[in-house]
């Protein structure tokens, strides 16, 4: 049985900030951000906007009456969490008119949650193949202001649809999974910015994927050489070139033979936006799909997960002859082209402000544009 991801869409912020701004703000040589971070731009949530409504504008172009009714679960991944108890994705499913009978439940494993979703998602289709599962990577990465991690901010959501012989991607059946406990990322109750130590980060990031890709090797995957591209979790995107270090390493002929131009494709994307959390493998993922020349029918993709904490997974798929039909590329460089780039004090006020939606709003999205957002459709600015 084929399973895999039948479609899969995209959702950003309209508002962004430059990462050579804040370099300027900071003090410091804004080609640190520009290349040795290898980050352009951070998307801004608004007032008006958080994980909830980045995930709805996600799923909505991707339904209609046949997608609404074959929808069984609903899988919403993320480490911005808006409640402790109730699931984000029962607001998310009640904004895009799912069915009654269908079950909502939240993933939290930090940037990982989606991967185990997609997994989740995989097994229930082969259980149940004439239904289909929802699975929502949303999240906004917020660190401290002026520290180290505030250049690798961002907010955005993917969705993708995971059905039975799939128009986009097929996913293969090994796995390679590898976790740790380990204090590298995460943010405790009652903060809003996350505790991070970003060198033992990177380095237990290298060490998970060390250990999934021979976890997956052990698992019958594929050999490098069987594959076309790379996608790595991105926090930013200098991560997939270390990241590819490893298999420069550990693989050399193979990655010789792939080159940079395995994962340069899938970091277009996440240089535009940042750090999206549970949503960044798949933003290097789309890049890949939207922005490629090249036809990539039949070809593999390996790609790599990891949550920070730590849990990392190496899986692979095969992208589908006909892939193309189905792009949403043209909306998403739409979507890209037309944000609005906002100064710093705006950037500040929005990021780390005490201004988004309160629980009492989540009753009152409306839509404007084709998007939801909250409140009475005034945005709030800092001149109002
Ligand atoms: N021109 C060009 N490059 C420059 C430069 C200049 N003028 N100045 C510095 N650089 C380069 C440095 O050489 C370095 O490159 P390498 O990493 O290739 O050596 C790069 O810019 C970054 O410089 P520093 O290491 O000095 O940067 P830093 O100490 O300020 O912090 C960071 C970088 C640790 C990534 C920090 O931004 C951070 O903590 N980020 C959040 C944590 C994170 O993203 N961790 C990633 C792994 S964990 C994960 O993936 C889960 C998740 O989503 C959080």
């Amino acid at each position: 049985m084929k399973i895999g991801i039948d479609d899969i869409g995209l959702s950003v912020p309209q508002h962004f900030f430059a990462l050579e701004e804040l370099a300027e703000r900071h003090g410091i040589d804004p080609q640190k951000y520009l290349v040795g971070i290898g980050q352009e731009f951070m998307a801004v949530p608004a007032p008006d906007e958080d994980i909830v409504t980045l995930a709805a504008n996600a799923a909505l172009p991707l339904l209609d009456d046949a997608s609404r009714a074959s929808i069984a679960t609903v899988i919403l991944a993320t480490e911005s969490g808006i409640d402790q108890s109730k699931a984000a994705g029962l607001f998310v499913h009640s904004l895009l008119g799912l069915r009654a009978d269908c079950r909502v439940v939240e993933f939290k494993q930090a940037c990982y949650g989606a991967t185990a979703g997609l997994q989740m998602a995989r097994a229930l289709v082969a259980q149940r193949p004439h239904e289909k599962v929802l699975v929502i990577a949303t999240d906004i990465a917020r660190y401290e202001q002026n520290s180290e991690g505030e250049c690798t901010q961002g907010a955005g959501a993917v969705a993708m649809i995971v059905a039975e012989n799939p128009r986009l991607l097929e996913l293969h059946p090994h796995q390679g999974r590898y976790s740790l406990d380990v204090s590298d990322f995460w943010r405790p109750n009652l903060r809003s910015t996350a505790l991070v130590d970003g060198k033992l980060s990177i380095e237990v990031y290298l060490e998970s994927l060390r250990n999934a890709w021979q976890s997956y090797r052990a698992d019958g995957g594929l050999g490098l050489e069987d594959m076309s591209f790379l996608c790595f979790h991105q926090p930013f995107t200098k991560m997939a070139k270390k990241a590819f270090s490893v298999f420069e390493a550990i693989e050399p002929e193979a990655a010789k033979a792939l080159g940079e131009k395995a994962y340069s494709t899938s970091q277009l994307y996440g240089k535009a936006i940042g750090n999206c959390y549970t949503a960044s493998l798949y933003i290097a993922l789309l890049s890949l799909l939207d922005n490629s020349d090249e036809d990539l029918t039949g070809r593999n993709i390996g790609l790599f997960s990891y949550g920070s904490g730590s849990v990392g997974e190496f899986f692979s798929a095969t992208v589908v002859p006909g892939y193309q039909a189905h792009s949403r590329r043209k909306a998403h460089a739409r979507m890209l082209a037309s944000r609005t780039r906002l100064g710093h004090e705006q950037y500040s006020t929005w990021f780390y402000g005490d201004n988004h939606p309160a629980v009492a709003d989540y009753s009152t999205p409306y839509v404007t544009g084709g998007a939801f957002r909250y409140g009475d459709g005034e945005l709030t600015t800092m001149s109002d």
